[in-house]
């Protein structure tokens, strides 16, 4: 690690260590701890981090996950009814607002792209603010297993959910789609204590507990036309690879094939996505790190960091928050159970989702810069991030181009979900600053990622906003509308 990097390191641990201190201290008087987290993967991941780390500090604690933090958000909660707050995968892009209304002590672990000026009252934790990106690095569940970890060494076994989190927030971007960066840091941790265990392997959806072409069909990441979410193609596919299906009546899982048959799979799926006109070399991304968490029972979708973290998603996207939390808590039963009919009827709703925006060419409007899916109206809410995600990695898009999944709330607004490639960022695009900056023009908010950002506007903006957002991107690219 160079010089300069680790004194940005020695820095950010300082901070962490500040964070553990204060919380230690609360939880040794007896205070009432309120965690509020986002309800997506990384949030719930990280606050099952942190409930499980005061848990073992026997401090009294609520724990509650939302769709987003905005000041609406804020005036519903009683944030000053705790003695201490700890906002986590959220906080630093409402950095002013939380400053003029936290009358007590808060604590921020974030990792979001920074907007203003945490107060005196704020100890605001956080990767950008030492030259981390928070985009690719660190998650929020990385950030708040930092903070556990300096409380008490046991916490080492919480880096399996941060890695959870990390992958949940897709930043797996490195070398074969391995997590870098702080995250590797965590991965070492989680291996020194028996929590996770790394393989090469194909990622399919579902390694270890499903019939090996029903986690080719679950597989969205990368989306692949004519395969993903259609089942009877699948098995057609894996059949034709002269793969056995079935030893003994049991279904077998990519886990019990040989290295030859997962070959023979991958030419046969690079075939299959060629013939529909999609370059085979998105199904070499199939081809990755595989995150197992070998504490977890053999068969159950905890025991995979990308299907836990599936799990975690869709439990928090349906409004199901408690479960998934009660999930990160160690709960499994009755609970895992109920989390798994929750994930079926979430994949159901977002095939729906899917096949709509297939058959509907006409919602979505192709401008310079960007790609605009007019969900309002057939797209719920909360599944907008979600299938901005799927369309993003499809590769039926141009790569230079942005996804905007639209969808209105329940208040009436303008629900967008913004999602580029890796090309778009490397050439400046910057859609969390973007959508930050436009949205506080048009009295909405928004921010996030340069990868992933979101949005909510008033409708009447709609027109002007996305023209305004069209030219942002297409003159961050040097093309003309
Ligand atoms: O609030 P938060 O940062 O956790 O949300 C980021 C969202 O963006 C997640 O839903 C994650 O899956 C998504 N994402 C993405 N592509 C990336 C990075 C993140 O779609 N490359
Ligand atoms: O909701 P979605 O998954 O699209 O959110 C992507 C990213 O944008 C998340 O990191 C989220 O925290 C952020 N976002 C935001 N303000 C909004 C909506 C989303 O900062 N109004």
């Amino acid at each position: 690690m160079a010089n300069a990097e680790r004194r940005s390191l020695n820095s950010l641990m300082a901070l962490v260590s500040e964070a553990a201190q204060l919380i230690s201290e609360e939880a040794g008087k007896g205070s009432q701890i309120l965690v509020l987290s986002h309800f997506d993967a990384d949030g719930l991941a990280a606050a099952g981090i942190l409930g499980s780390a005061l848990r073992r500090l026997k401090s009294s604690m609520h724990i509650r996950a939302v769709d987003g933090l905005d000041e609406e958000t804020l005036g519903q909660i009683p944030i000053d009814s705790s003695d201490l707050l700890v906002f986590a995968d959220f906080g630093s892009g409402l950095l002013d607002v939380l400053s003029k209304k936290m009358m007590r002590k808060a604590i921020i672990l974030d990792h979001h792209q920074p907007v203003g000026t945490p107060g005196d009252k704020i100890l605001h934790v956080n990767p950008h603010t030492f030259g981390f990106d928070g985009a690719t690095e660190i998650s929020a569940a990385g950030v708040t297993y930092l903070v556990a970890r300096a409380l008490d060494t046991r916490n080492l076994d919480l880096s399996a959910l941060a890695v959870v989190g990390a992958v949940g927030d897709m930043q797996d971007r490195g070398e074969k789609r391995s997590l870098h960066g702080l995250n590797s840091m965590i991965v070492e941790d989680g291996v020194k204590a028996g929590s996770v265990k790394l393989d090469r392997d194909l990622v399919l959806y579902g390694r270890e507990t499903r019939p090996i072409h029903r986690a080719l069909a679950y597989t969205s990441n990368p989306f692949l036309p004519g395969l993903s979410s259609q089942e009877d193609k699948c098995l057609a596919l894996v059949t034709s690879a002269g793969i056995v299906v079935k030893q003994d009546e049991r279904w077998r899982t990519l886990a019990d094939l040989r290295d030859e048959e997962k070959q023979n799979l991958l030419s046969a799926i690079i075939r299959a996505v060629t013939s529909k006109g999609v370059a085979g070399k998105i199904a070499l991304n199939l081809i990755g790190t595989a995150y197992t968490l070998p504490k977890e029972e053999r068969g159950v979708p905890t025991r995979d960091a990308r299907e836990f973290s599936s799990l975690l998603n869709a439990c928090g996207r349906m409004n199901r928050q408690g479960l998934a939390i009660s999930i990160c808590l160690g709960e499994r039963g009755q609970t895992m159970d109920e989390a798994q009919e929750v994930l079926a009827e979430y994949r159901k709703a977002v095939a729906q989702h899917m096949t709509w925006v297939t058959e509907t060419p006409e919602r979505v409007e192709e401008l310079t810069g960007i790609y605009v899916i007019h969900g309002e109206g057939t797209i719920d809410e909360n599944m907008t991030g979600t299938i901005s995600t799927i369309l993003v990695s499809s590769g039926t898009f141009n790569p230079m181009k942005a996804v905007l999944v639209l969808a209105k709330t329940k208040e009436g607004e303008l629900k967008i979900s913004a999602r580029g490639t890796e090309q778009l960022v490397t050439s400046g695009v910057n859609l969390g600053k973007i959508l930050q900056e436009l949205t506080s023009k048009h009295k909405g908010s928004g921010g996030g990622h340069d990868i992933a950002a979101g949005a909510n506007i008033p409708v009447e903006c709609e027109k002007e906003f996305f023209k305004e957002l069209d030219e942002a991107i297409s003159q961050v690219l040097k093309v003309r509308i």
